[in-house]
């Protein structure tokens, strides 16, 4: 379907085109806004991937409108159209979190942070489901938010949450291996308040998940 018939939508340069998604910014009712656009893919039967689609755009919506309740750093939801495997979210400020490390604009403190903002998201019952440094944005003043909650889970098990914090631990130390420290940092922040029962349960499963992946992967 043709883009030019979204209410209210001007777009303006494309920000993102990815295997699962093309991201453009724009405005909205004069709002800056970006519009994420789902794309076939080939390799995928059509049914299938109709199927796949609407249900992570849905998903998507789902949590974000639950996140805007809350308060929860993520971006609003301004339109939807799960036929058309499209929506417009609000624009977030600020750059990738690998990008911010990589020029060391973003340092352990930063990772600290992220640990404690993940453990929120936990906390309100959500896991992420796919929490590299390129879903999490950090703007200019060192605020975090996190984006791209397509593959997101409502009251997730325990596994879900171990799950997003070893895929961080894994952007941290392949793509960032000069943070001496980072994972501890994550951890730290994750357990901010200490000895808390939820936090060192999730802590341990991603202790799990950890040996697991170092005796298997
Ligand atoms: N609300 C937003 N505000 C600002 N930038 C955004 C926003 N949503 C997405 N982006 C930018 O577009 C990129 C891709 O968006 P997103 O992560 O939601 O899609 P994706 O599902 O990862 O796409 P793919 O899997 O195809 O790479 C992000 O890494 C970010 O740079
Ligand atoms: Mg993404």
């Amino acid at each position: 379907m043709g883009t030019a018939t979204i209410p209210m939508w001007e777009p303006s340069e494309v920000l993102h085109e990815g295997a699962e998604a093309t991201v453009t910014a724009g405005t909205w009712m004069g709002k800056p806004a970006v519009l994420k656009m789902r794309r076939p893919r080939g390799y995928r039967h059509p049914d299938l991937d109709r199927r796949l689609t609407r249900q992570r755009l849905s998903v998507e919506a789902r949590v974000l409108g639950r996140l805007h309740l809350i308060g929860f750093p993520s971006p609003s939801l301004y339109d939807l159209d799960v036929e058309g495997g499209w929506m417009l979210l609000s624009r977030m400020d600020g750059r990738p979190l690998c990008d911010a490390l990589r020029d060391g604009s973003a340092d352990l403190a930063t990772v600290k942070s992220t640990g404690a903002l993940i453990r929120r998201l936990h906390e309100e019952g959500f896991s992420h489901g796919d929490m590299t440094t390129h879903n999490i944005l950090v703007d200019a003043s060192g605020s975090l938010s996190l984006i791209d909650f397509g593959l997101a889970k409502i009251s997730p098990e325990l596994e879900h949450m171990g799950l997003d914090l070893q895929v961080l631990n894994e952007c941290l130390t392949a793509s960032h291996s000069e943070f001496e420290g980072a994972v501890e940092a994550m951890v730290d922040g994750y357990l901010r308040d200490g000895g808390s029962e939820f936090g060192s349960d999730v802590i341990s499963r991603f202790d799990a998940i950890r040996s697991r992946v170092r005796y298997h992967g």
